[in-house]
C-alpha cells in the first residue's frame, strides 16, 4: 500500500479484487460520502444483503425505501414505541445474567437484541423460529465481511446458504400476513407490514424480494452492530469506575414514572448522550464503507478512475490523536466540544448515513440505564486482547460476573 494523494487522506491499494482508493482524512471521508452522484454504494458481499436491498439501491429508488425505514424507526414516535417495547426483554435478561453470575455480554447481548429485532421489525416472539432464524443471520453476518467467493466452505458460501433458508421463512410470514384481513395489519404495526404495504407514486407495490432484502437488510445492519455496542458499554464502564459513577448519579436523579424509561427522558440525559457518544467512537462497529466510482472522480487534483472501488477508514478517524487527543483514553467529557468536521463518522454521512442511528443511541442508553441503576460488575479478564473481524471485540466476547446492587 503506498500513499496516493499524499497529504490529502487518500491511500491506494488493491482489495477485493480491485484497485481500491482508502479515504482516512476527515476531508476526503467527508467527500466520499456525501458525493452520491460520483461515487454508489457497493457492498463486496451485496448477493448476502440482495440487489434490492437499501444498502444496494442507488437513487429514487432509494430514496423510496430508506424513507419508509426512517419513518419506521428512527423518528421519535416510532422510537417512543420502541423504547417501551423493548424494555421487558432487557429487565429480565439482567436479572437472569445476575442470577446466573458470570456470563458472556456478547453472547447474551446479541440474544435480548435480537429478539427485541425479531418483535419490533416483524412480531416474531422467542422461540424455536426465532432460535433457527439467530443462527441464519449470524451466518449472514460472517459473510457481510467475509472475501466474496462462493466456494463451500467459506464463509461466504455459507452466509449465502443461510440466506436461502431465511427466505424461506420470511416467505411463509409474508404469505401468512396477505391471507389476513387489514385490521391484523393495523394492530401490528411492524416493519415487515409496513414493507409489504409500501406503494410508489404510481401506485406499485414492492415485490416479495424487495421486502425480504431489505427486511434482510436492517436486521443485518441493527442486530450485531446494536450488541456490540453494548457489549463495549460494559467493557469500557468496567475500565473506567469514575465514568459509571457519574452516569450512575445521573440515571438515579431520574425522576421516571415506573420501571421503565422513556426515549423522551433518555434524550435529555445530557451526560448519558457523551457517555454514548464515546462508546460508539471507540467501539467502531462499522469500521468502514464501500463505494465504486461511477464515473472518473477529481479530488484536489488526484484522479480516482471509474470502476475503482473507494473505501472510507472510519475506524481511523475515531482513533487519531490528530482528530482525538488521547484517543484511546474513554473521556465522555470530551464531548463537552463539538467534534471536528469530518472526524465522528460512526454512522456514516450524506444520503446514505444510518438509518437506525437515533434507535441505536436510544437502545444503548436504555441499556445504560438499567445496568447503571441495578446492577455491578467486573470483567474476568481485564486484559483479554482484540480482534476486528467480522466486528471488533475484546477476544472472550466481554465475559463479566455481574450481580445487583
Ligand atoms: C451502533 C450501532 C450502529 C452503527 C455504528 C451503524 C453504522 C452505520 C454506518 C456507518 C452506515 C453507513 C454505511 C455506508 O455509508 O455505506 C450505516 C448504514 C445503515 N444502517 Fe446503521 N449502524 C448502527 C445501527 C443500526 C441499526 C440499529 C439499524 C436499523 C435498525 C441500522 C440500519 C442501517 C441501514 C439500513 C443502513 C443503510 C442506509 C442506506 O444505505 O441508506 N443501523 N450504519
Amino acid at each position: 500500500m503506498f500513499r496516493y494523494g499524499d497529504g490529502e487522506g487518500l491511500l491506494r491499494t488493491y482489495l477485493f479484487g480491485s484497485p481500491t482508493i482508502i479515504a482516512f482524512s476527515p476531508s476526503a471521508a467527508k467527500f466520499v460520502l456525501q458525493s452520491d452522484a460520483k461515487l454508489s454504494s457497493e457492498w463486496p458481499s451485496v448477493e448476502i444483503l440482495g440487489d434490492r436491498s437499501l444498502a444496494a439501491l442507488q437513487g429514487a429508488a432509494h430514496t423510496r425505501i430508506r424513507n419508509l425505514v426512517v419513518k419506521s424507526v428512527n423518528q421519535p414516535d416510532p422510537l417512543r414505541r420502541i423504547a417501551l417495547m423493548v424494555q421487558p426483554r432487557i429487565i429480565s435478561a439482567l436479572h437472569s445474567w445476575s442470577e446466573r453470575g458470570t456470563i458472556q455480554v456478547l453472547k447474551e447481548a446479541k440474544k435480548v437484541t435480537f429478539e427485541n429485532i425479531g418483535k419490533y421489525f416483524a412480531s416474531f416472539e422467542p422461540g424455536p423460529v426465532l432460535d433457527i432464524l439467530d443462527e441464519l443471520f449470524i451466518g449472514m453476518m460472517n459473510g457481510v465481511r467475509a472475501n466474496p467467493n462462493n466456494i463451500p466452505g467459506t464463509a461466504y458460501h455459507y452466509a449465502l446458504q443461510c440466506r436461502k433458508k431465511a427466505n424461506i421463512i420470511f416467505r411463509e410470514e409474508m404469505e401468512k400476513r396477505k391471507k389476513e384481513d387489514n385490521r391484523h395489519a393495523s394492530t401490528r404495526n411492524d416493519l415487515l407490514d409496513g414493507l409489504m404495504r409500501l406503494k410508489d407514486d404510481e401506485g406499485k407495490q414492492l415485490s416479495d424480494m424487495e421486502v425480504l432484502d431489505n427486511i434482510v437488510t436492517l436486521v443485518v445492519a441493527g442486530y450485531e452492530a446494536t450488541a456490540s455496542a453494548i457489549m463495549f458499554a460494559f467493557y469500557l464502564l468496567a475500565k473506567n469506575p469514575h465514568v459509571l459513577q457519574k452516569l450512575r448519579e445521573e440515571h438515579i436523579g431520574l425522576n421516571k414514572n415506573g420501571d421503565f424509561i422513556t426515549s423522551v427522558e433518555a434524550s435529555k440525559l445530557t451526560y448519558t448522550t457523551k457517555v454514548v457518544e464515546e462508546i460508539t467512537r471507540m467501539a467502531n462497529v462499522s469500521p468502514f464503507t464501500f463505494r465504486t466510482a461511477k464515473s472518473d472522480i477529481d479530488y484536489k487534483g488526484y484522479r480516482i478512475p471509474k470502476g475503482w472501488k473507494v473505501i472510507c477508514l472510519l475506524r481511523y478517524l475515531h482513533t487519531n490523536p490528530e482528530n482525538y487527543e488521547n484517543p484511546n483514553c474513554f473521556n465522555p467529557d470530551r464531548w463537552n466540544v463539538a467534534p471536528n468536521p469530518g472526524t465522528y463518522l460512526v454512522f456514516g454521512a450524506g444520503s446514505r448515513i444510518c438509518a437506525g442511528n437515533m434507535l441505536a443511541r436510544l437502545q444503548i442508553s436504555i441499556f445504560l440505564h438499567h445496568m447503571v441503576v441495578g446492577y455491578r460488575w467486573e470483567l474476568i479478564d481485564a486484559e483479554a486482547g482484540m480482534v476486528y473481524l467480522p466486528h471488533p471485540k475484546p477476544v472472550d466476547g466481554v465475559e463479566i460476573s455481574i450481580s445487583k446492587i
